[in-house]
């Protein structure tokens, strides 16, 4: 199964000689073959790893480009304007911006969004899953064989008040097709007892957090466990390395639930480094919403990402009102 092209994303009539449709977008072009992926824009071009560039489309679509800026690397990206998009290379790279070889262009949402879901389908092939830790799929490079639409098309897990409240979400079983993940063995799978007062039995909701998270089949994609007013809790399982580097348009804050991620955090705007974070159990960090920041996670670990869904904050943000860092102390 694949799916279908919309009339919206221009691509080739043709495969290339690897199997592979080409496609364009604005004045960018993008093209596949055994290994790489292929940008081109007026004034430059790019090449990445054809595996690096799906595991960052993949998140791109999924998140429906997400807060802010997805860098899929120092060059190419996307920032969100909720409702259209800019995509963009080297304009968060000082080189690029010093040499004038940066170029943006913005794009109405429901375009990008298409053109981004047609060139992974056509670019994914069978046996690679971009959302799987690479211990857990098999390659994406060599010429074109099969899809793997199922894998792409997953759907985001996103509670509407929290996980278990009757009328919401399952929680993840292996009924469900959510068996224990290899690295999460040791998690005990006991659930909370519930005792309501009489009356409240309907009302009063709970469950493990970490054997929920120990059945998660992706890594890096967090998904909405609850959901208060602005305030999401969006925990998620990390092994190998994020896909994107992610620059944000408001504070998130980390707090590290098992194992360990070392984070590089750059200067959102021109990619100089500003720290190095080591995050290990029990650890609580603030991102501030000036910079940019890309996770390493040695082994599977369990990290809540906690963010403010305000649509006004990133104007806030932008214009001063509000400030980049989350606390005065
Ligand atoms: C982030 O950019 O803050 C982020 C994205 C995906 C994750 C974790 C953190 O899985
Ligand atoms: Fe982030």
């Amino acid at each position: 199964m694949s799916l279908d092209t919309p009339d919206v994303v221009v691509r080739s009539a043709e495969a290339n000689a690897q199997g592979y449709h080409e496609f364009s977008l604005g004045e960018f072009t993008f093209r596949r073959d055994e290994f790489f992926a292929y940008i081109t824009w007026p004034t430059g071009s790019h090449t990445m790893s054809a595996d690096a560039f799906l595991r960052a489309l993949q998140r791109d679509v999924a998140w429906d480009f997400f807060y802010g800026i997805v860098n899929f690397d120092g060059v190419f990206g996307t920032m969100n304007h909720y409702g259209t998009v800019d995509m963009f290379a080297g304009r968060y790279n000082d080189a690029y911006r010093k040499a004038e070889l940066d170029y943006y262009e913005n794009i109405e949402t429901p375009k990008i969004r298409e053109t981004f879901k047609s060139i992974l389908d056509d670019w994914t092939n069978e046996g690679f899953d971009p959302f799987a830790s690479p211990h857990e799929t098999g390659s994406a490079f060599g010429i074109r064989h099969g899809t793997n639409t199922d894998a792409i098309t997953r759907r985001r897990v996103a509670a509407a008040r929290m996980v278990n409240v009757p009328g919401d979400e399952a929680l993840r079983s292996d009924e469900n097709g959510h068996p224990v993940n290899r690295m999460f063995a040791d998690v005990g799978q006991d659930e909370p007892e519930i005792e309501a007062e009489p009356g409240f039995e309907g009302e009063v909701a709970a469950f493990s957090l970490f054997a929920y998270l120990s059945r998660s089949q992706v890594t890096w994609n967090p998904s909405v466990v609850s959901v208060c007013k602005d305030s999401l809790f969006c925990p998620t399982t990390e092994e190998y390395i994020l896909p994107i580097i992610h620059g944000n348009d408001r504070v998130e804050w980390f707090v590290q639930l098992s194992d360990e991620i070392h984070w590089d955090v750059e200067d959102r705007d021109a990619g100089g480094i500003r720290a190095r974070v080591v995050m290990r159990p029990g650890d609580v960090c603030a991102m501030p919403a000036d910079i940019r920041h890309q996770g390493y996670a040695p082994k599977r670990s369990m990290l809540l990402v906690w963010e403010n869904g305000s649509p006004a904050l990133p104007d806030l943000i932008a214009s001063g009102q509000t400030p980049t860092y989350p606390a005065e102390f």
